[in-house]
């Protein structure tokens, strides 16, 4: 299905309904609280951006980044937390918000050139220059200098249907770039195609975008993507028609690069780049993206997404593909087992390898199904690990308790070989498989009555059942704090005196889980 029949047209009275602001990266920012964003005055050298965003727990907005004095965003989606915040939710509820997002119908409103904000500015001709964006080196051995934030837009002629992703790209001089289109990706296929026609593909990049579009650019699903952006608004979504190309992207985005991908295919050598697994990728030949126009806001915010390095828990581009993985790896998980409750990939390995389930577990073995639903799941996890529904998956402190109590390497290990393996992990040392762990960090089934498996937790007094120690003592078996809350004492030494003058008189003992009963009692 085309776009013709996917958008409809604004009218007159459609058009004073379009929101251009809830959608738009600026807003997103300009509403994070000091908490989430460090705000740069002044100018900001273009060298310095990196060193300011590692491992910076907060967003920052350089205010003017380089002598152009554009505004620049970076980390703007690198934490949870902000991640959640863009979605409306609490990080807890970020994947039944997606979840349910996905499901909702999606709704594309094309407006006129006129009108979109993101055609405010337009630049053609001898006029557009890449040189004069606030691009910056990202890493010490990078070749260059990378748009690191491009979400692009492209249609497949054999289906007509839109496909969008994140791509990195590395600037060649004023009207040309690199680009990343090696892994397999829907792009790749599209694009390998238009080339064994001998043609080139139009492409449009957008960079400055609202993270729930950078979020759908990262998911790569069947279907028009257009409409996945959209879906995932749950509100309808304005595009605009490119002023020099004829491809539509959202007329709310920061700053689009209006171009093609060259006919003449993978020629140019791109990288080394710092890779969103922490470590350097080396140069490959890629293809090049030839530039035709720029548009832009007036006020338009140009974005960075970081990527790689020793922190990437606090890299936009980890927490795009942790979100990804849980969302990618959820079906696979329902299918699996009946009752899966939460799963979180910790953005810290890359958002791709580690991933933790919880469950609450019907059947024994249900762990071993759920972690071989994730090793069989599209997304490239490594090592699973599953436990119970008293375990907080987000919580690291949680998931390590479990991993130390409730594994046995020897029994509760899974280990499989030769799987296909994403070709950049440096550990499979040159081999295209590699292997899965899994971890079924889950308590016996018939654990449940154990003390030894019992969880303590400050006492919650029981409402008073019992007038006195001696009245609960003679109803049964109690423990300590039955005798408390039996002797209205806030204070348990007045009922450890109680208890002393029993056991002097010989009339008090205690049975196997310590609880005291009168000695005649029989248990
Ligand atoms: C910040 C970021 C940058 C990315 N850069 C690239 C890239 O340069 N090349 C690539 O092949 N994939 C890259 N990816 C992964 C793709 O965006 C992802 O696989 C996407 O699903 C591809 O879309 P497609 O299959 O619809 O073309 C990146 C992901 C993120 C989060």
């Amino acid at each position: 299905m085309g776009l013709d029949q996917l958008a409809s047209k604004a009218t007159s009275k459609t058009a004073a309904r379009i929101d251009y602001d809830t959608y738009r990266l600026r807003s997103f920012v300009e509403a994070l609280g000091e908490a989430e964003l460090e705000r740069r005055t002044g100018t900001t050298k273009l060298a310095a951006i990196a060193g300011t965003l590692e491992a910076n727990p907060k967003a920052v907005l350089f205010e003017a980044a380089g002598s152009g004095g554009y505004p620049l965003v970076g980390n703007a989606l690198a934490s949870r937390s902000r991640f959640a915040l863009a979605f409306g939710v609490t990080p807890q509820k970020l994947l039944p918000e997606i979840l349910r997002r996905l499901r909702s119908k999606p709704e594309i409103v094309e407006v006129s050139r006129e009108e979109a904000p993101v055609q405010a500015v337009v630049m053609t001709g001898a006029d557009i220059d890449l040189t004069k964006l606030p691009v910056h080196l990202q890493h010490g051995k990078d070749g260059g200098l990378y748009i690191s934030a491009g979400m692009d837009f492209a249609r497949d002629p054999a289906t007509g249907q839109y496909n969008v992703g994140l791509r990195r790209f590395m600037l060649h001089g004023r009207t040309s770039t690199g680009i990343d289109l090696v892994a397999p990706s829907d792009l790749r296929n599209i694009y390998q195609a238009a080339i064994a026609r001998g043609e080139r593909l139009p492409l449009s990049v957008v960079v400055g975008g609202h993270p729930v579009d950078y979020f759908a650019a990262t998911m790569r699903m069947p279907g028009d993507e257009l409409s996945l952006l959209a879906s995932l608004r749950a509100q309808p979504m304005p595009v605009v028609k490119c002023v020099s190309n004829d491809l539509t992207v959202p007329a709310d985005a920061e700053w689009v690069l209006e171009g093609y991908l060259g006919e003449e295919g993978y020629q140019e050598p791109e990288g080394p780049y710092g890779e969103f697994l922490g470590y350097y990728g080396a140069v490959k030949l890629n293809p090049v993206f030839h530039l035709t126009a720029i548009t832009r806001r007036k006020d338009a915010l140009f974005q960075t997404a970081t990527i790689g390095g020793r922190f990437l828990g606090r890299t936009d581009t980890a927490q795009l593909v942790a979100a990804k993985t849980e969302a990618t790896i959820w079906s696979s998980l329902e299918s699996a087992v009946r009752e899966p409750l939460a799963v979180c990939c910790s953005a810290s390995c890359g958002g791709m390898f580690n991933v933790r389930v919880s469950l609450r577990q019907r059947y024994p073995g249900e762990a071993r199904n759920a972690i071989a639903a994730v090793f069989a799941s599209v997304a490239d996890v490594k090592n699973v690990f599953v436990v119970d529904d008293d375990i907080d998956v987000f919580d690291d402190g949680q998931i390590d308790w479990a991993l130390a109590t409730r594994f046995q390497a020897d029994r509760d290990f899974v280990v499989g070989s030769n799987f296909r393996a994403v070709p950049i992990d440096p550990s499979l040392e040159g081999r295209r498989s590699g292997s899965k762990g899994g971890f079924d960090c889950t308590k016996p089934m018939t654990s449940s009555r154990s003390l030894e498996y019992a969880i303590p937790a400050p006492p919650v007094m029981p409402v008073r059942i019992h007038e006195g120690v001696s009245a609960a003592l003679a109803a049964g078996p109690a423990s300590f704090l039955d005798l408390m809350s039996a002797a209205g004492s806030r204070d348990g030494r007045d009922v450890l005196r109680e208890i002393e003058r029993l056991t002097d008189r010989g009339q008090l003992r205690r049975d196997n889980d310590g609880r005291y009963l009168l000695q005649e009692t029989k248990v």
